[in-house]
């Protein structure tokens, strides 16, 4: 578990939109490793946020890779838009994806790589069939749709048994984290396994990006 890298992924879902690309670079130059973004339909999520038009803003603010999270229904529908739009990896909802290993073998044909996230209440028996499929899983520590919630506990045993089961097939896909993740708290989800952070609030919502990036780092790496 030890040897994986350490991911750290401001949402933009927390930055001023107003200066994008100013936040997208401010973040950057503060240590980020890839730019989360947070694609919500207001039917998967009841919220509505942004469309492939944003990422292909996202894309010419900055080369760091492009993490995608689609939490909106019938993905396959808009998946083409995204990769045009200059995404790198995209992660659809396990819970949205009716032909699961289809939508993930789509992705990673149209060149980017394929992540499945799994809401709180969602098994990870939804994924344990596609776990070589996947560049990435992504649990959520939180119900999706909102910046800024807390952490559910229950995620933390949740990566540990996902991390078990990786191990027992030979895998290493990135495990990601994302809701409520903080300097606070981000030891304790490096300790169960997680590699990948996203942070929304923690980060824009700090006086210090560089300070706080290198602070989650920091304590991820010593909890590794
Ligand atoms: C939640 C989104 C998250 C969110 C995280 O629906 O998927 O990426 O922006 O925000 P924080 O870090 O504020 O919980
Ligand atoms: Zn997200």
């Amino acid at each position: 578990m030890g040897d994986k890298k350490i991911i750290i992924a401001p949402s933009i879902l927390s930055a001023d939109y107003g200066i994008l690309a100013d936040e997208i670079e401010a973040v950057e130059g503060a240590g980020a490793d890839w730019i989360h973004v947070d694609v919500m339909d207001g039917r998967f999520v009841p919220n509505i946020t942004i469309g492939p038009i944003i990422v292909e803003a996202a894309r010419r603010a900055t080369d760091l890779t492009l993490d995608v999270h689609l939490m909106i229904e019938d993905p396959d529908r808009h998946i083409d838009a995204f990769v045009d739009a200059g995404s790198d990896m995209i992660v659809v909802h396990a819970e949205t994806c009716r032909h699961l290993h289809r939508t993930l073998q789509y992705i990673r044909s149209r060149g980017c790589r394929a992540g499945a996230a799994l809401n709180p209440a969602t098994p990870l028996a939804c994924v344990e069939n596609v776990l070589g499929d996947l560049d990435m899983v992504l649990i959520m520590s939180v119900n999706p749709g909102f910046g800024g919630q807390t952490c559910i506990p229950s995620a933390l045993p949740k990566i540990e048994a996902l991390c078990a089961m990786l191990g027992s097939q030979g895998l290493s896909p990135d495990v990601q984290v994302d809701g409520g993740i903080k300097p606070d708290n981000i030891a304790d989800v490096a300790a169960c396994g997680a590699n990948a952070f996203v942070a929304g609030s923690a980060i824009f919502g700090s006086d210090d990006y560089a300070e706080t990036i290198s602070l989650m780092r920091e304590r991820a790496a010593g909890a590794q």
